[in-house]
């Protein structure tokens, strides 16, 4: 078999059989198909598509491409969530302890940034002493301890798909339902979980930008869960917006962290409750409402901020900087976004707010570059606020100074202020 026939067949449309993608798959994992090769079979499926077979296909071969994780001795209690990527999505970060403190056992696989999109990873790095890599065995050992881990990918889980995702960040090829599903759900079936809450989201800010493709996205993911034994439910939710406030990683941990202490942007704190609710509803087995009653109380009375700082110091992160989150990595240098006409934020394109986080440093232009931790943007005003001219719009942060203009200037392309006050959105679309 050859590569290059491999990728002409899907060039030309045709459905690949299970060996050739388990030939892709191997290779590409084992440094024996190059990147340039890689990148022409993403591009390809990218504009051809895939069969929901040849979905199934290359999600089952890159969760076997390394370790699989055995929960089985926890039983039902494992849950994980993933989201399908957004910009300000902190949620992981506040639904790991929530669950856990509720006797879930999260045991979660993340990822880094991708594109304009934030990852759970690169956030919680941005903690000083955070170690995103544990083997299988201490992954396990910590859940077992404490009831919660989140790694990245390392420790050989979905070795195929952490190489596809970092190259895909940078060809112009994430935004693509196959690629996406089995990306999603190679990691989730490799992770171990039984319960899995899918984030699918849906707007300008999302990969799937209709919600006609958000379901076909969340519909393929469920189907590849459940024919693979898990449960699995998925919530499409909004991101035309950036949820909550803050984008970028050492500022999106300081806004999670006021959600755990029972205050937080309202959106942020709805969403976490929603997910949070489904995942302890589907894992108990009980009405949506009677958990929803758990999760609130654990956000308010503060062991879900209890919960989440003996995880924090068991994965090695700095635990003086999240009882004293003005610790946390700050930027040298901030600058602010200016309206420049009185009017209603009638809309913002969340795409273009992570595109002028990734100028100011919080994310990677190509997979090897460093990330500043600090960099980012607060969001002053969002859709439906009205603000008059000379307002501040958005405080920009940076430690490049020759940044900042220019982020600035794609910031102010990704509003329109109009005479005319617009609905706002609902913030969680369906349940599937
Ligand atoms: N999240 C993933 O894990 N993979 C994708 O392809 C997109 C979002």
């Amino acid at each position: 078999m050859r590569m290059y026939d491999i990728i002409r067949k899907k060039r030309d449309g045709g459905e690949l059989l299970k060996e050739e993608i388990d030939f892709f798959v191997e290779g590409y994992t084992k440094g024996k198909i190059p990147d340039y090769q890689a990148s022409a079979f993403a591009m390809a499926v990218f504009f051809k598509g895939m069969t929901e077979e040849e979905t199934a296909n290359l999600t089952l071969a890159m969760s076997k491409s390394g370790d699989m994780v055995d929960l089985s001795e926890f039983g039902d209690k494992t849950v994980d969530k993933h989201s399908t990527g957004g910009v300000g999505d902190k949620t992981s970060l506040i639904i790991a302890p929530v669950v856990s403190c509720l006797g879930a056992v999260m045991a979660k696989m993340s990822g880094r940034g991708l594109g304009h999109t934030g990852g759970t990873v690169d956030k919680l790095e941005s903690i000083p002493g955070f170690r995103v890599e544990l083997s299988s065995d201490d992954f396990k050992k910590q859940i077992e301890e404490i009831g919660v881990a989140i790694v990245g990918q390392s420790g050989n889980l979905a070795p195929a798909d952490k190489k596809l995702y970092a190259l895909r960040d940078v060809t112009a090829t994430v935004d693509c339902i196959p690629l996406i599903a089995s990306s999603i759900m190679s990691k989730k079936l490799a992770a171990g979980a039984k319960t899995i809450v899918l984030d699918v989201k849906c707007g300008s800010g999302a990969f799937m930008k209709t919600l006609e493709d958000a379901k076909l996205l969340a519909e393929e993911m469920e189907k590849i869960g459940k024919n693979c034994g898990r449960n699995v439910l998925a919530v499409i939710t909004d991101m035309d917006s950036p949820l909550g406030h803050a984008v970028g990683n050492a500022l999106e941990v300081k806004e999670a962290i006021e959600v755990l202490k029972g205050g937080g942007p309202e959106d942020l704190r709805q969403e976490c409750i929603c997910l949070c609710s489904n995942m302890i509803a589907l894992e108990e087995n009980i009405s949506y409402d009677e958990a929803k009653g758990k999760v609130e109380e654990v956000l308010s009375n503060g062991k879900a901020f209890e919960k989440f700082k003996q995880w924090i110091s068991a994965q090695g992160g700095d635990i003086k900087m999240i009882e004293n989150p003005d610790l946390l990595p700050t930027s040298a240098y901030t600058y602010d976004v200016i309206a420049e006409r009185s009017g209603y934020i009638s809309a913002m394109n969340a795409e273009r707010i992570g595109g002028a986080s990734v100028i100011l440093g919080a994310g990677r232009a190509t997979k090897e570059d460093p990330i500043d931790y600090s960099a980012g943007i607060i969001i002053k005003k969002k859709t439906g606020d009205y603000v008059k001219e000379g307002e501040v719009l958005a405080s920009l942060h940076s430690n490049d100074e020759k940044v900042l203009e220019d982020a600035a200037w794609v910031y102010s392309l990704a509003l329109t202020i109009s005479d005319e006050k617009v609905e706002n959105k609902p913030l969680i679309f369906e349940r599937i």
